[in-house]
This record gives structure tokens, sequence and C-alpha cells, in this order.
């Protein structure tokens, strides 16, 4: 009787309190003990990691768990819950988190793909419907969004961020934190989670929790826009990363943790270590052993331990040493209340679970056509050669390779709830818009060449068709092919491929996929590439070889609806690469702000002795930054700049630029806005983004779009870190793409 009481009792106390009279009033309550086992995050049994927590129901008990990841469901849910708020002495109630990345129950296409739709409010709908289903289920905080850069599409995790620019990283990151936390008096918001901070998607060789290092300016300049962004946003939550930077894991690394994150971009929430980094950092050879670990991780800014529970094992005995302070227990357990009170876990411990709604809305249709919607927006035509798209109707269409009816495989990484058996493979998406008299499918290969690796890798190894050798599969797919007018080869990676712990050394479309595609061309058929990947591949051969290329990434619930709809020309393409894709792995890193050397070479330039350049292929990447199709031709002209020199204080710049579509169909453009600094106290990159608008140009018809640069604009950190605006000259650049040979150019001036 006395425990079912015990939140009830916290509950009158703290709702006679203001917010932070609430937290206080707690706190005074509580032993060191239970304000340690504040900073306690277990991980519940279901989903993804490599460990299950013991012994939870008692230790929730005792106070000793302040959250929980990887519980599924509202009912679930409530009933840990009602473990900690009834059984528990002060009755606290936990925070529930979830890696809901890109969809809870419906899920969208991986972020990397809907950062390529450059559309911001698409984005933030995705994460809105994100947060709507998720807090119906139990789950009040999310480890979203990812802020991580990444310029090399060897490292697996590239599908789970923006992609290569700092700026567009940053508008992303703002826009997830919106959907996600809009206005936290809402039951329907949940916490967002600013990650992985910082510099992970820097890792060398691009292998997945790997060293980091760079320089300080370049961390700044290149790397950090999209954590900062977030954190203006408002996110409630921050996760440190598990790489090292400067030799220190990130788990220990105060200057980042503290000086950087707290001091410099003012975050005042809760920050969480990545899923057991604590002990990690023994391997990483920063700590002898747990217990070292975890003093270090709290001095050093972490609040909230995942997994490990060094803290709980720990940090008792570690304030009795005098080697962390009681003031740096309080601090950490203020943050997680705090948290607590701002989602209304205080006033209603159930806030998030309502199995009722749950059952409303979850994967509703108007959820599942939005996902659709957004679908369309991320594919991206990177070639079309002789107009093989739109596919014409009527024709007789050979769907073929191993990827085009896994639909489960559509989902990429971090699907973490959706019911597999709805989602709509490549062929389903075609045989609904074509008809099933016209299209045909054949598997054609197996997805790699490595059985092994190949059914660690699959989310169901029964659907690769090992019962058949490589050769049965070709001849089912060439008999198929023969017999109809166009090809759609769908090829390229499981879901597994990419995503957190997989890299991949050579990141062309697997080798037998790549011999199945030879052996179509032979055929004469037309053939169009769709790739169906988590990263950019290196498609240098399939570039020269064939007409038309359409990557269409992991795109989720609505993968083969979307697919069918830009092919066959419903929808007008309009996605826009968000990362460079290289013709050879031997250039990554590889991406678009790049900087010059002393004896530069042109992208295109052919190979020349001691310039900056390879003997064996141009510098230039194979498709670039910002580039995309469409079925319409739009053509950019009459660039204009409101002056061609400003001084600091007459900034900002107005540029204007037009684009006229002269094709007979309306399309929507992304127009991209770069800059140059052409000489500084440091130098800079030989290309910038610094403004983009996504906007419908009607068939035959012109807009003229108006972009402001301000004083940020043309900001930068100096050598000694510090945030300059200095004079000097710029080129202005406008286009469809960061290639020079499509943009234009304007010199401007910031004079004294
Ligand atoms: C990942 C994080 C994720 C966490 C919790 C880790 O392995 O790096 O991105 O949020 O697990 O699932």
């Amino acid at each position: 009787m006395k425990k079912i009481f015990a939140f009830a009792a916290l509950a009158a106390m703290i709702l006679a309190c203001s917010p932070k009279s609430r937290v206080d009033a707690l706190m005074a309550q509580m032993t060191l003990e239970e304000k340690i086992g504040q900073l306690n995050q277990l991980v519940g049994p279901e989903l993804t990691g490599t460990e299950a927590s013991q012994n939870v129901e008692e230790k929730i008990r005792s106070g000793a768990v302040g959250s929980i990841l990887n519980i599924k469901g509202a009912e679930n849910v409530r009933a840990v819950q009602k473990i900690a708020v009834e059984e528990s002495r002060l009755g606290i109630p936990i925070v529930f988190g979830l890696d809901v990345i890109h969809g809870y129950e419906t899920a969208f296409p991986i972020p990397l793909a809907m950062a390529c739709s450059w559309d911001m409010e698409a984005i933030e709908r995705a994460s809105r419907i994100a947060a709507e289903e998720a807090s119906v289920s139990g789950i009040a905080w999310t480890f979203t969004p990812m802020c991580d850069i990444a310029r090399d599409p060897r490292w697996g995790r590239i599908a789970e961020g923006a992609g290569e620019d700092p700026y567009l990283g940053a508008a992303v990151a703002a826009a997830q934190v919106r959907g996600f936390q809009r206005d936290l008096s809402d039951s329907t918001c949940i916490a967002a989670c600013v990650k992985h901070f910082a510099l992970y998607g820097g890792a060398q060789a691009g292998r997945d929790y790997y060293t980091v290092d760079m320089s300080r300016q370049q961390m700044f300049n290149e790397y950090m826009l999209p954590y900062q962004a977030a954190v203006d946003a408002g996110a409630l939550t921050a996760m440190s990363s598990f790489n090292e930077f400067e030799s220190v894991p990130l788990t220990f690394h105060k200057y980042l943790l503290t000086d950087v994150l707290r001091g410099r971009y003012g975050f005042e929430g809760m920050l969480v270590t990545d899923y057991t980094a604590i002990k990690e950092c023994i391997a990483h050879g920063a700590a002898a052993d747990l217990k070292e670990g975890a003093i270090k991780a709290i001095n050093a800014g972490v609040d909230m331990d995942m997994v490990d529970e060094s803290f709980n094992k720990h940090l008792a005995e570690a304030v009795k040493e005098g080697k962390v302070s009681v003031k740096t227990i309080d601090q950490a357990c203020r943050r997680v209340l705090e948290l607590k009170e701002k989602l209304g876990l205080f006033d209603d411990p159930y806030r998030f679970c309502r199995e009722e709604q749950a059952a409303e809305l979850l994967q509703s249709d108007k959820y599942v056509s939005d996902a659709r919607s957004v679908a369309d927006e991320c594919i991206v035509l990177l070639k079309n050669e002789g107009s093989v798209l739109p596919l014409k109707e009527g024709a007789r269409i050979a769907v073929i390779g191993p990827l085009g009816d896994l639909s489960k495989e559509m989902l990429g990484c971090w699907h973490v709830m959706p019911k597999y058996h709805e989602q709509i493979s490549v062929y389903q998406g075609l045989v609904d818009r074509f008809g099933a008299d016209k299209v045909k499918y054949a598997f054609g290969s197996h997805v790699f060449d490595d059985q092994k690796v190949e059914s660690k890798l699959a989310l169901d190894k029964n659907v690769l068709r090992r019962d058949k050798s490589d050769e049965a599969l070709l001849a089912e797919a060439l008999s198929v092919a023969r017999s109809s007018d166009v090809i759609v080869a769908t090829l390229g990676e499981l879901a597994r491929m990419s995503g957190e712990g997989c890299s991949r050394s050579d990141i062309t479309i697997p080798a037998p996929q790549r011999e199945l595609l030879k052996a179509l061309a032979k055929t004469g058929k037309p053939i169009v590439l769709v790739t169906l990947a988590g990263r950019p591949l290196v498609l240098d051969w399939e570039d020269e070889n064939i007409p038309a290329i359409v990557t269409a990434w992991h795109l989720g619930a609505e993968a083969g609806n979307a697919v069918a709809d830009v092919l066959s020309g419903d929808v007008n393409p309009s996605g826009r690469l968000t990362v460079s894709f290289p013709r050879s792995v031997g250039q990554i890193p590889i991406h678009y702000n790049h900087k010059n050397s002393g004896r530069p070479r042109g992208d295109y330039a052919p190979f020349q002795r001691y310039t900056s350049c390879y003997c064996d292929v141009v510098n230039a990447p194979l498709y670039h930054f910002g580039h995309g199709l469409s079925y319409s031709e739009i053509e950019y002209s009459d660039l204009e700049l409101s002056a061609d020199s400003l001084s600091r204080a007459q900034l900002p710049l107005k540029v204007k630029v037009k684009l006229t579509n002269k094709s007979g169909r309306d399309a929507v453009e992304v127009a991209q806005l770069y800059i140059h600094d052409r000489f500084a106290s440091i130098t800079r990159p030989v290309k910038e983004l610094k403004g983009f608008q996504r906007v419908a140009v009607g068939a035959g018809q012109s807009v003229e779009l108006e972009f402001e640069l301000d004083k940020d604009s043309f900001s930068f950190y100096d050598y000694s870190l510090e945030k300059v605006l200095e004079a000097g000259d710029f080129e202005i650049m406008a286009g469809a793409s960061a290639d020079d040979r499509v943009l234009l150019k304007k010199n401007f001036r910031i004079v004294e």
C-alpha cells in the first residue's frame, strides 16, 4: 500500500511547486545513491545492441534506474513505468528512449535520402509523424538527429546523416529537432538528441568507431555547424560519440563536451554516452577499468551512462574518495530530472503510453501517404541519356536484380519498429502502376559473393536464393530480359550493408550483381539502373555503359511506389545529391568543399605531373554534390548582385538569379548558392554552400529567385578559433550543382 502511493505523494509535493523548485524539492529528498541511479540507463532485451541489462525490475525498485532504451510498445512501457512509480521509494518516473531515426512504424526514407530532397518542410513533417507515432507508444526520447558530417562513403553510417555539407546539415538537423520537439506542452512531442558529439563521421579509412583527428579550425569550420544548429533549435539532450579526437575518446573529452558544447554553444540539456562507450574506453587505452572510466566520463561532462552501469557501480565510492564531487553528481541528476520535468513525466508518468491512440495512429493511411510523397522527393536521377525515362506506357518491363523484390531491405538501417510485411518493393510498385501483365521479375544474381557475409547481412536469409546457382539465376534473368522492351535493373545493397558497424572498402555494386548488369547490357535492351543502397556507390562502369541511372537509396515503407512514381513520370524527379559520388574509391575522402593546393588542377583537367591530381583518374567526382536531373530542362541566367562591393556594416548582399523551364513539363528545381573566399588569413574551401531554394518552375515559365548573404555567410573561425568576418575578395556562384561547369559566377568584395 505504502509503495502504491509513492508517486502520488511525489506528485502532490511537486505539483505545488514551480518547475525549478519541483526538481529542487525532489533532490532535497534524494540519497546520493538515488541521485546516481538517475544517471543510469538500462537497455531492454528486444531491439538493437549487444547487451540486455540484468535484474531490471529489482534495480528499478531500488531507485537505481533513470532511463531505459529499447522497450517496445505502450503496454510494455506502462508495465515497467508502473514499477518505478509505485514501487520505488520516491516514485520517480523513468524516461524511455529509442532510436526513432527515420520513422517509428511508418518507415520514411533513410536520413541521407531525406536530405537529398533539400525540403526542410518534408523533413520536419517526417520527424513530426515519427514523434506522433512514438509518443503514443511509450517513447519520450529519440536519439535523433545524427549531425555527423560524412565525407567518406565507405563509412556505413553515412546513411544516417545529411551528407557532406555543414550548411545543409545544419538546416536538416534543425528541421528534425523542430519536428520531434516543436512544443513540449503537447504530448505528441518527444525529446531530440544531438548526436554523435562530436566528429564521429570523420573516422579514418571509413571504418566505424575508428580514430578521428583533424585541426580545430577544420573542426569548427567544416564539422560543427549541424551540432550547433540542433542545440540552437532547442534539442533537450545530446550524446557523446564513440570516436576519439586528439587522442581522447569523446566520452572523456572535457574540452568538447563541456567547454564547447555547453560553454560555446550554450547547451543546457542532458548528455548521455553512446552505447557501452564508457567500458569501451578501456579498449581505447584511455581507462584501466570501469571505475576509472566512470570517473573520467562524469568529470568530463557526461550526465548519463548508457548501458554500462558504471556510475551505479562506482560513483558513490568515487565521491567518498574525493575523485568526483557531490556538486558534479547533483548537476547531472538535476539535468536528468529537468528533462523529465520538461517532458511532463512528473505530471503524468504514463503521458506517452496511449494504447488506444496507438491502435488508431500507427501506420495510418495519412502517414503512409506522407511517407510516399517524401520518398518521391528523395530519388535522384543521375543520368538519362536518350530519354529512356520516363518509361513508355504499354512497354513490357523486366525488373531484374536481387534488390527488386526484397521489400524488407527497402527499410534501410535503423528500422526499429515497422511491420515488415507492409513495405512495397520496386517490383510491386511497378506492377501496381503498369499492371501485372506488363511487368516481369527475375532475381538475377546473388547479392554478395561471400555467402557467409551475405547471410549475416540479410534481414531474412531465406530469401537469398542460395538454392540456385549463379548460372541458373542468370539464365532466368536473360530469358525475362529478352521478352521485354526495357530492363529496370534493381541492384545495390541490403539494408544492413550500411548503417552502424557496416563499412565497406569497395563501394561498387557487389560483384555478382555487377556481372549480372554486364550480361544484361549485352542483350542490347535499354536499361534503367535503379540503385538501392545506403550510401553513394562507385558507378564508373555503369555511367559509361548504362543510359539511365537513378539512385533510390533505401526509401522505407513506400519505396516501390515512389520508384514507380518517378520511373513512370507521374512525378518529375527533384532529388539532389548531398554527397559526392566518387568515380574511384581511391578519391575518398571526396567532397565539393575541399581546399585548393599550391598546384591546383582543374576538376576535369588531364594528368599533368607535379600538379595536384591523379595519373589514372580526373579529380572530379562522377556525380557532383547538388547534382540531380529532372525530366525538364532548367536554364539559369541573369545572376545579379546588389553591389560589387560592400563594407561589413552594409551587408547583407542580395543575389538574384533567374530560372527558366525550357520544357513542356512542370518541374521542381533546387537552386544552390555558393561562395568562395579567395584570400583570407587561413585558406578557405574552393566553394561553400550558403543558400538554396527548392522551387516549382512551371512548364515554359521563368522564376526569379533572391538570396541574401549576411555577415554570418561570410564569416569563419580563424587560426585562433575566433569567428571573424574578414574583408576581401569573393566569388559568388549560383546554379544547379557544385559542378563548376554549371555555375554562374560574379566577383564581390568586402571592403574595410
Ligand atoms: C549508436 C547510437 C544509438 C545507440 C542506442 C549506438 O550503438 O551509436 O547512434 O543511438 O546505439 O541504440
